[in-house]
């Protein structure tokens, strides 16, 4: 058939809008090139297939589905109903203000694979195909796991639906397998990012040694969820310890996605973004935080922000900052040998350091010294360290 592209473009766009008497007229066409033996007809009977078998997500990052409905203000979340406490909460996209963690360059590759599958749901359909349903998010605390799901629901354009464990757990082992498929049900029939932050606490209970039997009914009510969810949305699994989750759990997410400390680019990025006015200094904190997590970084950045603020005489960066590092972190076994440097051995590394570059006037300025001092005391280092090595 002619211009059979620009056609079945058009169905495609009809077919979204879900509207029964266009779906009629696209029946009599395939029908019609079939009956002329057109090769086309093939494909938009494939169309009209996998549109009803799909029922494609919509707007505003997606196209418009009939198969979950759009979820309203005031929805009634399922509650425990024992206690009446609720299952989840949800964050509508106008409310969510969640913003795009910074990962290395791979890391956000596997996020922008994700996000294209669900954007293009419907190309994928077309080829008998579906975007990952399920997504386990894992990594050390603090490297924002919470803020890429959740950022990831407002992108997409989606509420999210976040699990509140402590209304789902309850400590009859019964009424928590209830309340898991309450939690699914409810997912399953809204358009929906649903949420299981910190969810190896489901997966946890098998640790009790009392009830086996029942924590096994209630992980595979977890699994059979996951495993069952409609493509109204996609389930996100977030977990510190994921080395605890259950090799069935772990298979059962088809997207894995390990989120890493951030490297020295990555932290630069973010000090950067939170520091606009400050660079140096956050150049600074981005050196000085090597090994710390996201969120670590950014207390450093809150809490030197306010130090500057409140700061009666400019003392140099580096004598706020240092300390403030030292006592940030509360993970202890971290080796940060650059927060324990003296004065000149500091000049020295920053002058030599090469994951973050610092210009001889940029470590006179973070240090309260003229920058003819900082050269002198690096020369000085240099031939130190030649005279040694002879
Ligand atoms: N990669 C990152 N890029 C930007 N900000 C980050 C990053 N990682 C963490 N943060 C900051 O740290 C805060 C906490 O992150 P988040 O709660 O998403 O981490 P988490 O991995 O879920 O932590 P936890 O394991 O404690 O639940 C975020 O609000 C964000 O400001
Ligand atoms: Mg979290």
């Amino acid at each position: 058939m002619e211009h059979f592209a620009v056609v079945k473009s058009l169905v495609r766009v009809a077919l979204a809008q879900g509207d029964d008497t266009v779906r009629h007229q696209v029946e009599r066409l395939a029908a019609a090139l079939e009956k002329a033996d057109d090769k086309d007809a093939a494909a938009l009977t494939r169309m009209l297939r996998s549109e009803s078998a799909t029922k494609t997500l919509t707007p505003s990052r997606l196209t418009k589905s009939s198969a979950g409905e759009r979820m309203r203000r005031g929805v009634r979340v399922p509650v425990d109903r024992e206690t009446s406490a609720p299952l989840a909460t949800v964050v509508f996209p106008d409310e969510n203000v969640a913003t795009r963690p910074v990962f290395p360059a791979d890391f956000a590759a596997s996020v922008d694979g994700l996000r294209m599958e669900w954007e293009n749901h419907e190309r994928l359909a077309d080829a008998g195909m579906r975007p990952a349903l399920s997504c386990l998010i894992y990594g050390p605390p603090g490297t924002g796991k919470t803020s890429l799901a959740l950022w990831l629901a407002r992108d997409l354009g989606l509420p999210a639906v976040v699990a509140r464990l402590d209304g789902l757990i309850s400590s009859f082992l019964g009424t928590t397998a209830r309340n898991l498929g309450a939690l699914f049900d409810f997912a399953q029939r809204y358009e929906c990012v649903l949420i299981l932050d910190e969810f190896d606490a489901i997966a946890k209970l098998r640790d009790d040694p009392n009830e086996v039997g029942e924590i096994k009914r209630v992980v595979n009510t977890l699994l059979q969820n996951i495993d069952t969810r409609a493509d109204t949305g996609i389930t996100i699994g977030i977990t510190n310890h994921h080395a605890l989750l259950d090799p069935a759990v772990w298979r059962r997410f088809e997207v894995q996605l390990a989120t890493p400390l951030p490297t020295a680019l990555e932290r630069l990025e973010i000090a950067k973004a939170s520091m606009k006015d400050l660079t140096t200094e956050a150049k600074f904190v981005a050196w000085i935080s090597e090994g710390y997590s996201g969120s670590e970084l950014i207390t450093l950045v809150d809490r030197y922000r306010k130090r500057s603020i409140l700061a009666e005489r400019t003392t140099a960066p580096v004598t706020t900052i240092s300390p403030l590092a030292a006592s940030t972190t509360a993970r202890d076994g971290a080796t940060k040998p650059r927060i324990r440097l003296d004065e000149t051995s500091l000049m020295q590394a920053l002058a030599t350091s090469t994951d973050i570059r610092f210009q001889q006037s940029e470590i006179a300025f973070l240090t309260g010294v003229s920058t003819k001092t900082v050269s002198r005391r690096v020369s000085e280092f240099a031939e130190g360290n030649h005279i040694h090595a002879e």
